[in-house]
């Protein structure tokens, strides 16, 4: 039996609990929002895992960059391939239909200019089946966010910490701690609305900030430890099974699948061991056996 379970229900039965018997769509977190329902994000990599957290009534997920940590095992997110994020996108897609899929665009993949940035954005849609890209920005990519919404593509515009600047930054940063970062993420906030992208997603700031955002502008806004005004929220999947050696202090673990994972590799490993592997499932066809032992 699925279970159809997630913050946004439990905030508001009656207008989620069914979410997924239909494809939930920008309008729907639109409402969502606008009611004041909260709802649930999460990353995904896989059409298996995507199955699983759908039949939970997870509505939104998003392939994010972090597939080059979680799925490649690099260090930073900038060395996540394009074309194999939209691979990892059309199979979250096929495992979850219904659920509204954000693709990550990766580092380079919007930046060089503005035609290979539609190109690829694009992709996501074609190939990759998503309902949205998302694309980590501030103020100056106003225009090349325009550019992307005015050729038909729905976009998150991801503002505040962003880690594909960390070597510029010089690591994982808050956002917004000043007077005048806050200031300018509102700004850039509003610009992006005014480009036309269809919602925000802000990275780590003070919950000051993430008010003033969701005060002066129309759109929905996802936090990722940007406190609980925003409208949507999202982590890592992995930080909050308990799969990662280090999670932010927004996504701590609240379950153990790490474990429970190597638990399988253990319980495997035994039954290896003491040939311990069950009932064999294949036979040869009647008389074949004795054929087969009478070869010369
Ligand atoms: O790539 C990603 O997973 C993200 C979220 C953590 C917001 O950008």
């Amino acid at each position: 039996m699925t279970t159809k379970h997630n913050t946004a229900i439990e905030s508001k039965p009656s207008t989620i609990a069914s979410c997924l018997e239909s494809p939930v769509t920008l309008r729907t977190l639109r409402r969502w929002s606008k009611e004041g329902s909260k709802w649930a994000c999460l990353t995904c990599y896989d059409a298996t895992t995507a199955r699983i957290m759908a039949g939970a009534g997870l509505p939104t997920m998003l392939v994010g960059d972090t597939a080059a940590e979680m799925i490649l095992g690099y260090d930073s997110t900038i060395h996540v391939p394009l074309n194999f994020l939209i691979t990892l996108t059309a199979a979250v897609k096929r495992g979850a239909p219904n659920v509204f899929v954000m693709g990550d665009m990766r580092f380079l993949s919007y930046q060089v200019d503005e035609a290979s940035a539609i190109q690829n954005a694009g992709l996501f849609l074609t190939e990759g089946k998503a309902d949205a890209v998302k694309l980590e920005v501030d103020g100056k990519w106003t225009r090349r966010v325009e550019a992307i919404c005015d050729a038909g593509i729905a976009t998150v515009a991801h503002l505040g910490s962003r880690p594909q600047q960390a070597k510029q930054t010089g690591g994982y940063t808050t956002a917004g701690r000043s007077a005048n970062a806050a200031k300018k993420i509102v700004e850039d906030a509003i610009a992006m609305e005014q480009a036309g992208a269809s919602m925000i997603l802000l990275e780590a700031v003070p919950e000051e900030v993430s008010s003033a955002v969701v005060e002066a502008i129309t759109l929905p806004v996802i936090g990722c430890g940007a406190g609980t005004v925003c409208h949507g929220q999202v982590v890592v999947m992995q930080d909050l099974a308990g799969m990662t050696k280090w999670q932010p202090s927004f996504a701590q673990p609240i379950s153990s699948i790490g474990d429970e994972i190597a638990n399988v590799a253990s319980s495997w490993m035994r039954n290896v061991s003491t040939n311990n592997l069950g009932k064999h499932p294949y036979n040869m066809r009647e008389g074949e056996s004795e054929l087969f032992k009478e070869r010369g």
